[in-house]
């Protein structure tokens, strides 16, 4: 891993940041860095008039919904700077494996000013533990195939190119690129200078 400097992350201080499993009143701020991000990350890459109309409250009713379900398969962790939700993670156990994958990270999205910080990182780890926790051996995750910034990240963190597809979104035809780990155990471990309290599971 690389060294992590005060430049990567313009807010400074992401020791302080705590991921910490999601409750049901934060709903709304996922959905406002959901929103927010896709409209950022996806410029360019699906129609513009998709991400315009995209509305907080409709993500926000779904996250509420998620959370208050409490399902025990799925997990959300959200990584917080003092009061502000700045990011967040969602697993869920597959019931039907994919790929040979039992387990999915299903969302990773960071406030462009805390990327690049180390966050990503820590809140994959939570899903890959929780989901471990739940008996799953191994974890995949769907992005678009021009996300070229996330393929990356999870690249580095030793995930494997599984397989690129077509898929549809809403009606829109796009390319999708599968990464996998098949062993969770790098992603687990314990990561230097992280809090104790991301080993909390949901
Ligand atoms: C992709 C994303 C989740 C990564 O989180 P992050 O906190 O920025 O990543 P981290 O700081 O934990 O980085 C972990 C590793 O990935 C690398 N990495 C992260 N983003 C990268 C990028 N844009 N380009 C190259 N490498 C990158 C880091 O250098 C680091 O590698 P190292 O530890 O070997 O030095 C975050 O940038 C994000 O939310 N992006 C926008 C939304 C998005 O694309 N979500 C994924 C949808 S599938």
């Amino acid at each position: 891993m690389g060294a992590r400097t005060a430049d990567a992350a313009p807010h400074g201080e992401t020791s302080s940041i705590v991921i910490r499993p999601a409750l049901a009143e934060d709903a709304e701020a996922i959905a406002r860095v959901r929103v927010d991000s896709w409209r950022e990350t996806y410029r360019g890459m699906i129609p513009q008039a998709y991400l315009d109309a995209m509305q907080l409250e409709t993500s926000r009713a779904m996250w509420e919904k998620v959370l208050a379900a409490g399902s025990p398969a799925v997990g959300v962790f959200v990584a917080e700077r003092g009061t502000e939700i700045i990011g967040f993670s969602s697993g869920n156990r597959l019931a039907q494996p994919k790929h040979g994958f039992d387990s999915e990270l299903s969302a990773i999205y960071i406030r462009r000013e805390f990327q690049h910080a180390g966050i990503g990182r820590r809140l994959v780890a939570q899903i890959a533990r929780s989901q471990r926790a739940l008996g799953a051996s191994g974890l995949i995750v769907w992005v678009i195939a021009g996300n070229k910034a996330a393929r990356t990240f999870y690249e580095r963190l030793g995930a494997e190119l599984v397989i690129e597809q077509p898929f549809q979104w809403d009606g829109m035809d796009l390319v999708e690129a599968g990464y996998g780990w098949r062993n969770l155990d790098a992603l687990t471990a314990d990561l230097p200078g992280v809090p104790p309290s991301d080993t909390v599971l949901q």
